[in-house]
């Protein structure tokens, strides 16, 4: 029997209506639009307003949409891995909350954690399901509402994240298309250049760490930059030198949208035009674990049978990877 690999068989995603501009953000923080652009590539990015709906709720419209698409029911999903840094709550999982949502009664799932590296930690995961013979239908999810853990006060952080969702389904495929390698990792070491310290075990919610803004996502840019610009490039090209593939045999790059200025130094030592880049951080801003599935939505239609995407991240953690798959459909 030909060996069993995971493909991505459908893809969808859900953005939420309210565009929040740079223009706008100029009325909030000491920032301009062009320090935004220039310095991140982000012109806009979308939030959602409504106190009452989560990240769950980024993801019901995603996978209602997706299902339609595959032409599946809820209840055919065996297992949802919901990549996110912001779950609706501690617990229960997200994955939980979802599957409920949506009906999907025969699943199984739980929470993945690895922030803007989340969908790769993911899909990775997933596949293993896949290729044992495990499940035959498993949901990857990557959505984040940025908003609830931003400080809109911070000009250093407030205008880079939006909230977003995308998600794949991963099914057996045994004529060689699907993930075909991946390498991942993680340095805890870098842990303190990029977090959330508040609302855990360590410094659980208080008054204090309310006073001291320690709910909201705090980041040494600069820090953060240099070892993004280095891993997420060095890891992409690692992944094609050991595949044997060339740039010519690429036929997109598919970059965590965190800073224009990192995936252009990522497409760069990977040898790749940009006319084979898919970018949307214009639009979207980073969406922490959605940007990539929310890339491959955006370019379904472009995307040929057999067609060879390296995709890439790097985030809080520190963690980063990149991933080889070959396109089902
Ligand atoms: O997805 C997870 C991984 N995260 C990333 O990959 C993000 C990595 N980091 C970055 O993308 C960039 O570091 C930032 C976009 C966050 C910042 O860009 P930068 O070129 O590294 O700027 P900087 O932090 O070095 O700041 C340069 C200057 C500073 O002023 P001084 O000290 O030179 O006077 C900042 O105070 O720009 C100032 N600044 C701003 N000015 C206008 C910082 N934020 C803003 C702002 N508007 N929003």
């Amino acid at each position: 029997m030909s060996k069993i690999q995971a493909a991505i068989t459908a893809v969808n995603g859900y953005v939420p209506d309210y565009i929040l501009t740079n223009k706008e953000l100029e009325t909030m923080v000491d920032t301009n639009d062009e320090w935004i652009v220039s310095r991140t590539g982000i012109s806009e990015r979308r939030i959602l307003k409504d106190p009452n709906k989560a990240t769950s709720d980024l993801a019901v419209p995603a996978v209602k949409g997706l299902l339609e698409k595959r032409g599946i029911s809820a209840e055919e999903i065996e297992l949802i891995i919901f990549c996110t840094s912001t779950p609706d709550m501690l617990f229960p999982a997200t994955a939980n909350i979802l599957a409920d949502k949506i009906g999907a009664k025969n699943a199984w799932g739980y929470d993945l954690q690895a922030a803007c590296s989340g969908f790769l930690f993911g899909l990775t995961t997933a596949a293993q399901f896949i290729e044992s013979g495990k499940h035959k239908k498993v949901l990857v999810v990557g959505g984040d509402k940025m908003s609830s853990v931003v400080n809109y006060k911070d000009r250093n952080t407030c205008i880079l994240f939006g909230d977003g969702c995308g998600c794949v389904l991963l099914e057996p495929n045994t004529e060689g298309y699907g993930l075909q390698d991946s390498i991942l990792r993680t340095d805890g070491s870098g842990g303190q250049y990029l977090n959330i310290k508040g609302g855990g075990s360590l410094h659980p919610a208080s008054h204090e760490t309310v006073d001291a803004g320690l709910h909201y996502a705090y980041q040494e840019g600069r820090t953060v930059f240099k070892f993004a610009v280095t891993n997420m490039a060095d890891v992409a090209a690692e992944v094609m030198e050991r595949n044997n593939l060339k740039a010519e045999d690429v036929a997109w790059l598919v970059p965590h949208q965190a800073n224009k200025r990192i995936i252009d130094a990522t497409a760069e030592r990977a040898g790749l035009p940009e006319e084979k880049v898919m970018v949307n951080i214009q639009k979207y801003g980073n969406t922490t674990s959605a940007t990539i599935p929310m890339c491959l939505w955006e370019w379904e239609s472009k995307l040929k049978k057999g067609d060879n995407l390296i995709l890439a991240a790097f985030g809080g953690g520190f963690t980063w990877g990149s991933v080889y798959l070959k396109w089902a459909y």
